[in-house]
This record gives C-alpha cells, sequence and structure tokens, in this order.
C-alpha cells in the first residue's frame, strides 16, 4: 500500500539518514537471476514489462534533471542540504533501469513509450515548473513562492507520491504472481525506501507552503484535480494489452488512494 509521510522528521534528520540509507549501488544487485527469467517470457509480456520500466526510467532522469531548479530556489539550509541527496539518489534510480537494460531486457527505446499522458506529467510539463523557478530565481520577476509549491506538488504529490508509489506495487504484484524478476524488486524496494524520504520532505514542504501562503490553495488543487482525471487513462496505457495478467483494477484503486492521501498530507482534505 502507499508509503504515509510522516511529519516526525526534519530535513536536518532525513539528510542524515541519507548520508547512510542512500548509498546503496545499482551497480552491485547481481542480475542473473532475472536475465533467465527474461528469456522465459513471450513477446508480448517482455512488451509489458519494458512499458513500464521504460516509463520509470524517463521519469527517474527527468526528475533528476529538474531538481536542481528546486534545490537552488530552496530559501532554507537544511532543506537544500536534504535536497543534494535526493538528486544523487535520483540518478542511481535512473542508473537502476538502465543496467536492467543492459543486462536483461536489452537495447529499449525508452522514450518510444513517453505516450502523451506520460509524456506531459513526467517530462514536458515538469521541466515547464522547473524553468519558472529559475525564471524567476534570475530575473527577480515572476512569483518564486508560487513556482516552488507548484514545483512541489507537480514533483512530489503527483509523480512521486501517486504515479511512481502506484507503479511499485505493479512490480510487486508481477513478483507475487510470478516468482520472477527477484533482482527487480529489489531494487525497486531500494529505490522506494529512498523515495520514501523525498515524499516526506516533499510533501512536509507542500504543507508548509499552503499554511505561509493560502492563495496557492487554489492553484494547488486545480492541479491535484487535473492529474487525478488522468488516471483512468495512465493505467489502460500500461495494462493494455495485459498479457502478465496482473490486476488493473487493483492498480488503479491504489492510485487513487495514493492522490487522495497527499490532497490530506497537503491539508487539502
Ligand atoms: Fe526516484
Ligand atoms: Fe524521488
Amino acid at each position: 500500500m502507499s508509503t504515509a509521510a510522516h511529519t516526525s522528521k526534519s530535513p536536518r534528520q532525513l539528510y542524515n539518514i541519507a548520508k547512510t540509507l542512500g548509498v546503496w549501488d545499482p551497480a552491485k544487485i547481481d542480475l542473473t537471476e532475472d536475465k533467465a527469467h527474461w528469456q522465459m517470457l513471450n513477446p508480448d509480456q517482455r512488451e509489458q514489462l519494458i512499458k513500464t520500466c521504460a516509463l520509470f526510467y524517463e521519469g527517474e532522469v527527468s526528475v533528476s534533471d529538474t531538481l536542481a531548479w528546486f534545490m537552488l530556489a530552496m530559501p532554507d539550509l537544511d532543506r537544500r542540504m536534504f535536497l543534494s541527496t535526493q538528486i544523487f539518489e535520483e540518478v542511481k534510480h535512473a542508473e537502476f533501469f538502465e543496467r536492467y537494460f543492459q543486462e536483461v531486457c536489452g537495447k529499449v527505446d525508452t522514450s518510444a513509450y513517453l505516450v502523451p499522458e506520460y509524456k506531459g506529467v513526467l517530462l514536458d510539463e515538469l521541466r515547464q515548473r522547473g524553468e519558472a523557478i529559475g525564471q524567476a530565481l534570475t530575473s527577480g520577476k515572476g512569483d518564486l513562492p508560487l513556482a516552488l509549491t507548484l514545483f512541489a506538488c507537480h514533483y512530489m504529490a503527483v509523480v512521486e507520491g501517486t504515479m511512481a508509489l502506484t507503479g511499485y506495487e505493479f512490480f510487486e504484484d508481477l513478483l507475487a504472481k510470478t516468482g520472477m524478476f527477484p533482482r527487480l524488486l529489489e531494487g525497486i524496494k531500494l529505490i522506494r525506501s529512498d523515495e520514501g524520504r523525498h515524499l516526506v520532505h516533499g510533501m512536509d514542504f507542500l504543507r508548509e507552503q499552503l499554511v505561509k501562503y493560502p492563495e496557492h490553495v487554489g492553484p494547488v488543487r486545480e492541479l491535484f484535480n487535473t492529474q487525478a482525471a488522468n488516471i483512468p487513462r495512465r493505467t489502460d496505457f500500461v495494462f493494455t494489452p495485459n498479457p502478465l495478467g496482473l490486476d488493473r483494477e487493483r492498480i488503479q484503486q491504489i492510485s487513487y488512494a495514493n492522490h487522495n492521501q497527499r490532497m490530506r498530507e497537503a491539508g487539502l482534505e
């Protein structure tokens, strides 16, 4: 189920935890077992697994690239310290999937899976939110606090706190049903534990912003609503077709549950 964001850890505490737990090495995960399992899948099953991994890979690269704007503009030193660990961790998450493709699935054009319902939220719109921070920061014009709030909502509440958290369930379900791909799940568990810190920090920042700037509540609510409306189409893309036989309804329910939980954590419900 979804990972709850706890408010008990300060940015400095999360930074200290990241120095110990965030240093696992994707290059040290032995993928031999998964390689053998890959050979046992038929082409349609391979396609469904590649599709999900490709979206994760593209998402991880995109978040690594855009997070620097957020860190640069963050007024609080402890939060900047924590965000430096988050950038490093996002890069490692992308590295894990890059390596998985190289060693298990073979050569894959991951960008081919960026259909509009994923490319917008994962790449184009996220980049625009990063650039809005950059413009406000460098020109002194524009609303920097609002740019930070919307970036946190988009990145932490939607991409990490709804889409990625739901995606992990796809892999858990795959292992539970087939007993295959244990090393993929090992990587996912390590990624998920890093993401728990990202989420705690991000949702804490978002909640704090909404208390400080009540005028941000409207735009944030609108962003949440727009993204909730996209959930069925995004689920369809991963499950049409569904040769691995995973549970589409369960995943969609988890997606809505994650979405609602993030809204509650932001103080909106
Ligand atoms: Fe990540
Ligand atoms: Fe993350």
